[in-house]
C-alpha cells in the first residue's frame, strides 16, 4: 500500500505546504486576539518558551510518526502498535479536525467578505467607530457570512479533491510569499503612527504579574493551533514525505516561519489598537476593525487592503486544506472511499457543523454556553482541550510505546547527524508530557 502513496514533488513543495498549513488565521487573527485577552507581553513570552520546549519537538514527533507509518492519523497508531487501543488517539485528532474547520471556515468567510468589501471601497474613510459598527453588521448579517463560509468550504473541497501535489502543493507555493510582503508594508506604516510605541512596549514587555496557569494553557493551545499540531495535520503531511528529507531542520524552519508571521502580525495589530483606540471587547473582530483603520491612513488603501484580505483568505485556505486532508486521508486509507467522495462528504458535513458558529455572531449571539458563544466554545474546546490532549497522547505514544530509539532511527534516515537527538528524546520522554499534563490540569481548574 505504501508504494502507491503519493509523495511531495519537491522539498520546497513540502515545506511550503506545511508552512501553508501552519500559517493561517491562527497567526493573523487568533494570535493578536489571544495576546490582547491574555495580558500582552507576558503571554508572548510564554508563547515563545512553549514554542521552543514543546512546539518544535512535537513537530518532529509528528513528522517522524507520519513518515514511518505512511498512514493516516488513525492508521499510524494502529500500525505502529498493532492490536492495541492506541488508534483511539487518532479519534481526538479527527474530532479536532471537525471542530476547528467548522469555525475556521466561518472566520475565513469574513476575511473573504472583507476582500470584496475593500474592493468595493466600503471601508474607505471610515473611522474606528464606523468600522466597529460595520463589522457587527457584516458578521451578524445572517445570509452573507453563511454564503461566504459556503464558498470557502467549496473551494477547500475542490483543492483537496485534486490531490496532494496537484492541488495543495501548487497553491501553497504561489500564495505564501505575498502575505509577508504586505505584512512588512503594514508594519512600516503602523510604527510610524503617532502613539504606536506604547503598544509595541505593551506587546513586548512581559508583565510577570499576568502570568498564571490559565494563561499558560492558552499559550499551549495557541502553539498547537498555530503549528497545526495535536490533530494529525503535520503527521498526515509527514506521511507524504520522502525518506531523504531532514526532519529536524524542516521543523525548525517551519516553526520559525510561523512564529515570525505571528509576531509581525502582533506588531501591526497591537500598536494599532492603541493608536485607534479600539476596545479589545470587540473580541474576535479586532483585526477586522484595526486593519482597515491602518489601511485608511495609507494612500491607495483600497488596493492594499483588498490584497491583504485576499492573501489572508488564501492563507486560511492552505490551512483549511490541511485540516480537511486529515479526515479525507483516513476515509481513503481505512474506509476505501474515493478521494472525491470523501472530500465532498466531509466538507459538506463540516460546513453544516459550522452553521451554529456562524449564527452565533448574529441571530444566536445571546445563546451562551458556559459563558461563551458557540464559536468561542468551539475554539476553546479544540485549542485548549482537544489539541493539548491529542498532542500529549501522541508524544507519550512516540516516547513510551513506539520508543525514542525507533524514532531516532527513522529521524536519522534523512540526516546523517541529528546532533540534538538525545536532547530531543529526553524532552519528548519527560519534559513535554509533564509540562502539558501540569499546565492542562491546573489551567482547567
Ligand atoms: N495552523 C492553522 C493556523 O494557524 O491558522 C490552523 C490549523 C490548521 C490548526 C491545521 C490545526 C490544523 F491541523
Amino acid at each position: 500500500m505504501g508504494a502507491h502513496r503519493e509523495q511531495w514533488n519537491s522539498r520546497i513543495g513540502f515545506f511550503l505546504a506545511t508552512v501553508g498549513s501552519a500559517v493561517g488565521l491562527g497567526n493573523v487573527w487568533r494570535f493578536p486576539t489571544v495576546v490582547v485577552q491574555s495580558g500582552g507581553g507576558a503571554f508572548v513570552l510564554l508563547f515563545l518558551i512553549i514554542v521552543l520546549i514543546i512546539g518544535v519537538p512535537v513537530i518532529i514527533v509528528e513528522l517522524t510518526l507520519g513518515r514511518r507509518a505512511q498512514k493516516n492519523i488513525i492508521g499510524t497508531f494502529a500500525s505502529l502498535a498493532p492490536g492495541s487501543k492506541w488508534w483511539m488517539v487518532g479519534l481526538f485528532g479527527l474530532a479536532a479536525v471537525f471542530v476547528i474547520l467548522s469555525f475556521y471556515s466561518v472566520i475565513a468567510g469574513w476575511a473573504a467578505i472583507y476582500f470584496v468589501g475593500s474592493l468595493l471601497g466600503i471601508f474607505n474613510g471610515l473611522a474606528t467607530e464606523g468600522l466597529t459598527v460595520l463589522y457587527g453588521e457584516i458578521v451578524g448579517h445572517g445570509f452573507l457570512p453563511l454564503l461566504s463560509q459556503g464558498i470557502f468550504m467549496f473551494t477547500t473541497i475542490i483543492i483537496v479533491s485534486t490531490g496532494i501535489t496537484g492541488g495543495i502543493e501548487r497553491w501553497s507555493k504561489l500564495l505564501m510569499p505575498g502575505i509577508i510582503i504586505i505584512l512588512f508594508l503594514l508594519l512600516g506604516r503602523t510604527l510610524l503612527l503617532e502613539g504606536a510605541w506604547e503598544g509595541v512596549l505593551w506587546f513586548l514587555r512581559p508583565d510577570l504579574t499576568q502570568v498564571n496557569l490559565s494563561v499558560a494553557l492558552s499559550a499551549v493551545g495557541q502553539v498547537f493551533f498555530s503549528f497545526s499540531l495535536g490533530m494529525g495535520a503535520i503527521l498526515t503531511y509527514g506521511s507524504y514525505l520522502s525518506p531523504r528529507e531532514n526532519i529536524p531542520q524542516s521543523a525548525v524552519l517551519i516553526a520559525f516561519a510561523d512564529v515570525a508571521i505571528a509576531l509581525l502580525m502582533g506588531l501591526v495589530i497591537i500598536p494599532s489598537l492603541f493608536v485607534f483606540n479600539v476596545q479589545p471587547e470587540v473580541g474576535p473582530g479586532i483585526i477586522f476593525v484595526t486593519l482597515p483603520s491602518v489601511f485608511n491612513t495609507i494612500p491607495g488603501s483600497m488596493i492594499w487592503s483588498s490584497l491583504f484580505f485576499l492573501m489572508l483568505t488564501f492563507a486560511a485556505l492552505t490551512s483549511a486544506v490541511s485540516l480537511l486532508e486529515v479526515g479525507v486521508a483516513y476515509f481513503i486509507d481505512a474506509r476505501k472511499w474515493s478521494r472525491r467522495a470523501a472530500t465532498i462528504a466531509l466538507g459538506t458535513f463540516i460546513f453544516i457543523l459550522g452553521v451554529p458558529s456562524n449564527l452565533s455572531q448574529g441571530a444566536w449571539a445571546n445563546a451562551l454556553i458556559f459563558g461563551r458563544n458557540f464559536l468561542d466554545l468551539m475554539d476553546f474546546t479544540a485549542s485548549s482541550i482537544l489539541l493539548p490532549l491529542g498532542g500529549f497522547f501522541t508524544v507519550i505514544f512516540l516516547a513510551w510505546v513506539w520508543g525514542t530509539d525507533s524514532a531516532l532511527k527513522e529521524l536519522n534516515r534523512g540526516t546523517s547527524s541529528f546532533m540534538w537527538g538525545n536532547a530531543w528524546a529526553f524532552v519528548v520522554k519527560y519534559i513535554i508530557p509533564v509540562a502539558i499534563f501540569y499546565i492542562f490540569v491546573s489551567g482547567m481548574l
